[in-house]
């Protein structure tokens, strides 16, 4: 059987129809041409295969025979990522001894003792907002400002203090510089990057300020004497359980930077899609109101187990994370020649791209599929559930550390906000995404005022 695929052009192949900004919504209008659940594109020369038939992700997520291998885009990544968590090969020593270092720093005694900084920034947000009533509130804005601080407050002892400032940190400009122009060299011929001397700059001048952040992240660390049992404390004084290994410096300077990367920019995205979904559907807001009125009634701050109780706003979270995937693609390889969905051929080391977007709106899998439906996440629904429809966080050994951390935190500022406010969105946004290999409403504002008592 043959992989479906739009003609291309000789030597370019499909690589000039990909949108440079955009490549993501490209990707998912060709999903609802193909039928088939997968299709193939030349890029740069490089064959590569989407994958959205949840039968055929069912497959791919077979670890035995598939694998997360580093390519394009994630190979670029390493340019600044290096053998980061994210980004090393999984057959190097690395990513074995930092797995095994940071994941007792993920389990769920961890997140309850991240929990008081947590919400030490979740109220930094509330305030920020609560005195600005009545603006225009660029959310995803502030939705990174709230994620960044969190993740280098918990892990890293660090403190951005984004609140205080209307400019987000430099830090922020050179990751999302750095990030959109990996996404744009994943569609260059190597030829082409060379020659744009501009931009190499520009990159080279990003990677540099993001390594003097986390330079400055490690020095006060290791001036203040160390001992603290964060992500930074395991990295610099634990050992693999297994082989006895320690992280190298370069090592952790690989990790300190890939943390705060991976640990903000999709959590900002999946809390500005959440708020987005809730303005769309006010019945669901509705019960949202409801539910922290009951769980948390009045001012005091609420705690860890609380908030690990909140039902209806998990599981807007969820069903946020179907509809609107901040990443949205991840890719392995077959470890040899094989066919999948019993007959179309794959070759060994070729990338599969799991499409997430179309994979979470595959109607062999979801039914509404369009349509934001919490209701989906009730218990008795869930076994209903097609095994592999759903991978917001990626698969097996190889899925995201930092899920329960995302969703914890995640959880607690929308309670917070909720909680306090009455959410209005006059300007009736319509959704515009922006990718910087992320993906995020592009210019989406809201509006809140305090909310009276048993609004
Ligand atoms: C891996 C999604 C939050 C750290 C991944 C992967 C996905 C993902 C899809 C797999 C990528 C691949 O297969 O190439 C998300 C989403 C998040 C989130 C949707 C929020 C809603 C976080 C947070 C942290 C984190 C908060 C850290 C505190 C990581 C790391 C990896 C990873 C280190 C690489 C793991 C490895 O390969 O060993 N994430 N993530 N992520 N994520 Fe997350």
């Amino acid at each position: 059987m043959e992989i479906p695929a739009p003609q291309g052009l000789p030597l370019l192949g499909n690589t000039l129809q990909i949108p440079s900004r955009s490549p993501a919504a490209y990707f998912t209008e060709l999903a609802d041409r193909y039928e088939q659940g997968l299709f193939r594109l030349d890029i740069v020369g490089r064959k590569v295969t989407f994958v959205y038939d949840p039968d055929l992700v069912a497959e791919l997520c077979d670890e035995t025979r598939f694998k997360k291998r580093i390519q394009p885009p994630l190979a670029i990544v390493r340019d600044f990522a290096g053998d980061g968590l994210f980004t090393a090969d999984i057959d190097a020593p690395v990513w074995g001894h930092a797995h095994r270092i940071l994941m007792p720093a993920f389990s769920q005694r961890s997140m309850k003792a991240y929990y008081p900084q947590m919400l030490e920034v979740a109220e930094q947000l509330v305030a920020s907002w609560a005195a600005r009533q009545g603006e225009d509130l660029p959310v995803s804005d502030d939705m990174t400002r709230l994620t960044l601080d969190t993740i280098s407050l918990t892990g890293f002892g660090y403190r951005f203090q984004s609140f205080d400032s209307p400019e987000l940190h430099p830090f922020l400009q050179a990751m999302g510089g750095a990030l959109t122009e990996a996404m744009l060299r994943n569609q260059q011929l190597p030829m082409v990057t060379k020659l744009r001397r501009r931009q190499e700059e520009g990159y080279r001048r990003d990677i540099a300020t993001m390594r003097q952040l986390v330079d400055d992240v490690i020095r006060r660390r290791r001036a203040s004497g160390g001992g603290a049992k964060d992500l930074l404390g395991l990295m610099l004084e634990a050992s693999d359980p297994l082989s006895g290994e320690r992280l190298s410096d370069e090592n952790i300077r690989d990790q300190v930077l890939t943390f705060l990367i991976a640990g903000h920019e999709t959590t900002s995205g999946l809390l500005s899609f959440a708020l987005y979904n809730l303005l769309r559907n006010p019945h669901t807001l509705a019960l949202a109101y409801d539910e922290v009125d009951r769980m948390l009634p009045g001012d005091e701050p609420p705690g860890y187990e609380t908030i690990m109780k909140l039902d209806v706003v998990a599981r807007v979270l969820e069903e946020t994370l179907r509809i609107w995937s901040p990443i949205p693609a991840f890719a392995v390889s077959a470890e040899a020649d094989t066919t999948i969905g019993g007959g179309y051929p794959v070759s060994a080391g070729d990338p599969l791209v799991v499409l997430l977007p179309a994979l979470h709106r595959h109607p062999k899998a979801w039914e509404r599929p369009a349509e934001f439906d919490i209701d989906r996440w009730l218990p008795e629904r869930r076994a209903e559930h097609h095994p592999a429809a759903y991978k917001p966080f990626g698969n097996g050994e190889r899925a995201c550390i930092g899920r329960q951390f995302a969703l914890t935190e995640a959880r607690l500022a929308l309670a917070m906000v909720l909680r306090r406010f009455a959410l209005s969105d006059p300007a009736a946004y319509r959704m515009k995404i922006k990718q910087t290999l992320t993906l995020k409403p592009d210019g989406f504002t809201l509006r809140v005022r305090e909310r009276a008592a048993h609004e």
